[in-house]
């Protein structure tokens, strides 16, 4: 969602703010805006549309100065036209902005009644007007900034630009994650430390409620009570190189290619091969206690919850309750003393998943979050983190972190129903050796880039798609179907196979490509005859099994995707990968843009 980035530097900053918006580009945003601090005056540049419409702006009406703000827009208030873009702006006072004012509108009759008036639909221009009231009235920018931020109701990461002081910015987090990145003799503000990456690698993370004052030579922070706080600087590890594509064409395509790779360094951190054992991180409380797990995540990160499900309850015999985050608070879930509430997200920061965190947290859970990114709210909140080790995900679409998301859920499972007893060493040793096995089949799926780019052709005309899979391939098949609606925009459903004949089969004809994901195994018959019934109404199969699958059922498909023979543990991890391709190519065969495809953000951080 939207990117921030703030530089008090020592020579003009513009050029610098743009590169870094750049950086944030994988974010999804729909205009862009900077605004320096010059001579006694703001320079703000706006443009709707992707970054070059800014960058012209900047060329026909260059912005001086060194210090200045920046932001990429991910429209919620107001559409994403030039005026509702940030910065938002008074003679005084610029600011961006990246959450919701919730109680924009009252604030917004206030102001009114005060005589201000408002050139955009955005919640985010009230805050404007409130800091500049007071400085108009005589305040300091960090006294208007105190009186005006308990004020806000919501959620908000904000940079602020002042015209009569150019040598400062303040930056304030409640809810967006903000990053403060110290420079040699300038400072930064930050949405994340990859935007900052080629600037600085020393970031400190705002907390809930911190404000900060930077200069060229030092951060100030404070607390929501304002008193002085200390946040530790780390070293942030991000290098520019690490948001590059390399010889991809797109970091979704990367990123697919990355999964043999991050995959084994995830299950690496919860594996022992040598034993033969799952070892997952230090566990402080006893997990063969938990007697119930509430899995709630987003998207993609919910569909690998619905995998884990399967495993958890075959292996550890535990009852699983999984909710998409923004339905669970609002149904009153019931949450008995002594389970384990488990959190999945690649970002760590998305809103509906945070704030189910923290209601889990109230009802006395025991939180446990599966998550990417380490540094993120999610990851700092939770009583036992596990951390996928994925590497930076920058295409929108989620890949990656998905396959790595399993490998952990996969290890977590296998470690829950050994210290429940449910599972001997042996067994054990067989789920660690199925495991291992993981990074070599998914290499051998990616094998089939080629002929999946050859079909792909097959699919870039159709209106509709169904994807089918039954047990764990199931959710592979809403993945699927997600997958494709994302990149190419064509309309796709996935369905367990043997809910067709409940009501999708009236959908079939031969128009509707059907993509059936059969791995040869004990369901694999039975969903050859979910297959068979779509096919005796003319519906055209893509069939996507192993080699033995393919020769049982292949025969009357328009087209087949061999995948290598699997364990059944695995197969959700390698059958990612001919989803995630096919949704690709007929993406790229459609000429959509792959990495930000229209109306959608890589971290959602509001409601
Ligand atoms: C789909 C996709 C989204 C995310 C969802 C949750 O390709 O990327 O559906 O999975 O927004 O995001 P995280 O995992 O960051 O909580």
């Amino acid at each position: 969602m939207c990117g921030i980035i703030g530089i008090v530097g020592q020579r003009d900053v513009a050029a610098r703010l743009v590169d870094g918006l750049r950086r944030m580009e994988y974010r999804g945003y729909d205009s862009a805006g900077i605004c320096t601090a010059h001579d006694g005056q703001l320079l703000r540049r706006r443009a709707e549309g992707k970054l070059v419409g800014l960058v012209n702006e900047l060329a026909q009406n260059p912005a001086s100065g060194s210090t200045g703000i920046a932001h990429t827009r991910w429209a919620t208030h107001g559409a994403p036209v030039e005026k509702n873009a940030h910065p938002h702006a008074t003679e005084h006072v610029a600011l961006v902005h990246n959450g919701i004012i919730e109680n924009f509108k009252e604030l917004r009759d206030e102001l009114r009644a005060d005589g201000r008036t408002f050139e955009s639909e955005t919640d985010t221009e009230v805050v404007v007007h409130l800091i500049s009231r007071r400085i108009e009235q005589g305040l300091a920018p960090e006294d208007a900034v105190a009186e005006v931020l308990p004020r806000l109701r919501g959620a908000f990461a904000l940079a602020i630009v002042f015209r009569d002081h150019p040598d400062m910015l303040i930056g304030a987090r409640l809810g967006s994650p903000l990053v403060v990145g110290y420079g040699e003799g300038e400072m930064y503000l930050g949405s994340d430390a990859l935007a900052l990456a080629p600037l600085t690698q020393q970031i400190a993370y705002l907390e809930e409620g911190d404000w900060v004052t930077i200069t060229r030579d030092s951060a100030t922070i404070r607390d929501l009570d304002g008193n002085t706080v200390e946040r530790a600087v780390q070293e942030s590890g991000a290098t520019a190189a690490m948001i590059e594509k390399g010889n991809y064409n797109h970091f979704m395509q990367k990123e697919i290619f990355e999964q043999p790779t991050v995959v084994a360094q995830t299950l690496r951190s919860y594996l022992r091969p040598g034993e033969q054992r799952v070892a997952l991180p230090q566990i402080d409380f006893d997990i063969s206690s938990i007697d119930r797990v509430t899995i709630v995540a987003c998207g993609t990160s919910y569909y690998a919850a619905m995998v884990a499900k399967y495993w958890f309850e075959q292996f550890a015999r535990v009852p699983v309750d999984i909710d998409f985050a923004s339905e669970f608070r609002y149904r009153e879930p019931v949450l008995t003393k002594g389970g384990l509430a488990l959190f999945i997200s690649q970002s760590g920061e998305t809103a509906d998943t945070l704030a189910a965190l923290r209601h889990c947290r109230e009802q006395g859970q025991v939180i446990a979050a599966v998550v990417n990114v380490p540094t993120s709210s999610m990851a700092r909140e939770a009583d036992l983190l596990l951390p996928t080790h994925a590497g930076p995900e920058i295409g929108v679409a989620s890949t990656k972190a998905f396959t790595c998301q399993l490998a952990v859920l996969a290890a977590l499972s296998a470690h829950f129903a050994v210290k429940k007893g449910l599972m001997d060493r042996e067994e054990e040793a067989e789920v660690v050796k199925h495991l291992l096995e993981a990074p070599a089949c998914l290499n051998a799926a990616l094998d089939h880039d080629e002929d999946i780019a050859a079909m792909a052709h097959l699919i870039a005309p159709a209106r509709d798609v169904l994807y089918l899979g039954r047990g764990a391939d199931f959710p592979l098949a809403l993945e699927g179907a997600l997958k494709l609606k994302e990149i190419s925009y064509i309309h796709a459903e996935g369905y367990a196979s043997g809910e067709m004949k409940h009501g999708p089969i009236a959908l079939i004809d031969d128009s509707v490509p059907v993509i059936v994901l059969a791995p040869s195994g004990p369901l694999f018959d039975k969903t050859v005859s979910n297959m068979q019934e779509v096919q005796a109404r003319g519906g055209k199969v893509v069939l996507i099994s192993d080699a033995k699958g393919i020769a049982q059922a292949g025969e009357d498909c328009m087209a087949v995707i061999e995948m290598p023979k699997v364990h059944p543990l695995i197969a959700p991890l390698v059958y990612a990968v001919p989803v995630q391709l096919l949704a690709y190519h007929v993406a790229v065969a459609k000429g959509t843009d792959v990495d930000q495809p229209r109306n959608l953000a890589k971290s959602v951080t509001v409601e």
